[in-house]
């Protein structure tokens, strides 16, 4: 028996970075998934295989996740060791983990992997709802991620366009939209911790300045949230444009994503960094009239691929 489980990536439209702050910030899931197949083995290890490698671990050493030396395979072997003990299984489980989203580049690609994996791996025994996957799924990437907010994994659990803030949560505000956006990748691999740090940094050392940033971010999420209600995209992206500009001045930016933007906004309605910057990649706001030529540009300089907004979230296959 296989059990099948697919989850989105996402990407951030306005408010990366500020949401730290209190801020709101508006992110959606999109149309690129990670889909993670399990199975029973006969033999008590726990076997995983991605783009990554294939890594495998006994059950019973994993009672201590210190034993595993890839950091970045925890949050699978914990979910399926969880799942192992809960049921009593004196078996094991082989995972494979599928991917149409680069990794280590913004676009939620462990979120998504861990919202996969935990609903992959429990299929096996009964299917869990939303809520239970997502809980697991953040409790999975707090084993490498401790201060992580769970915003990627409840996006990709849920699917949708949405706004958060660290007070409220999250809210639905989608009226449907069919948003267009064209990916690039600068193929600066970032490290989201670290760029977080530098900002801190950086606004301890300008509070004034941080201050001022922070209510000129407040202006543009309120004014993007109006804009995605009309579907205004000629605004949404003039809104896109200011957005990088701060990210800019709190410097997340680097030479070859500002050159990107450059390059998007002679075509498309707007574009900016998406996640946390230092790399990464970047969004470019298109549809029908722009989208061709903006691709075709950007393709010269970056890996591109374009998105949509997805509204389903996880899915059992
Ligand atoms: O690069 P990402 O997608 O992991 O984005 C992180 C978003 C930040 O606002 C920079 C950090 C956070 O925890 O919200």
């Amino acid at each position: 028996m296989k059990s099948i489980a697919s989850a989105p990536g996402k990407i951030i439209l306005f408010g990366e970075h500020f949401v730290v702050y209190g801020i709101s910030a508006i992110l959606c899931s999109i149309d690129k998934r990670i889909t993670a197949t399990s199975q029973f083995v006969d033999d008590k290890i726990i076997k995983i295989r991605s783009s990554l490698g294939e890594f495998e671990m006994n059950v019973d050493s994993l009672n201590n996740l210190e034993n595993v030396q890839q950091k970045f395979m925890k949050p699978f072997f914990y979910i399926a060791q969880k799942a192992i003990k809960e049921n009593s299984m004196e078996r094991g489980i082989e995972i494979v983990i599928e991917s149409e989203i680069p990794s280590g580049v913004g676009l939620g690609s462990s979120s998504a992997s861990c919202v996969a994996v935990t609903a992959s791996v429990n299929g096996l025994f009964h299917r869990l709802s939303k809520d239970e996957v997502v809980k697991i799924a953040i409790q999975a990437e707090r084993t490498i991620f401790e201060q992580n907010s769970g915003a990627d994994s409840s996006v990709s659990t849920f699917g949708g366009l949405v706004s958060y803030d660290l007070k409220n949560g999250f809210q639905d505000i989608s009226s449907k939209n069919e948003l267009s956006f064209i990916i690039s990748n600068s193929a600066q691999v970032h490290d989201t911790q670290n760029v977080v740090r530098q900002v801190k940094e950086f606004k301890d050392k300008n509070t004034e300045l941080f201050n001022k940033l922070c209510n000129e971010e407040i202006d543009i999420v309120n004014n993007a949230i109006i804009s995605l209600k009309e579907n205004n995209l000629v605004k949404l992206g003039s809104l896109m444009l200011e957005n990088h500009n701060l990210l800019k001045q709190i410097g997340v930016s680097t030479e070859k994503i500002d050159f990107l933007v450059k390059e998007a906004k002679k075509t498309a309605h707007g574009a900016k960094i998406t996640g946390a910057g230092g790399g990464g990649c970047i969004i470019s706001l298109v549809d029908d009239s722009n989208k061709k030529s903006t691709l075709d540009n950007l393709r010269k300089t970056a890996d591109c691929f374009i998105a949509k907004i997805d509204y389903s979230g996880l899915r059992y296959t």
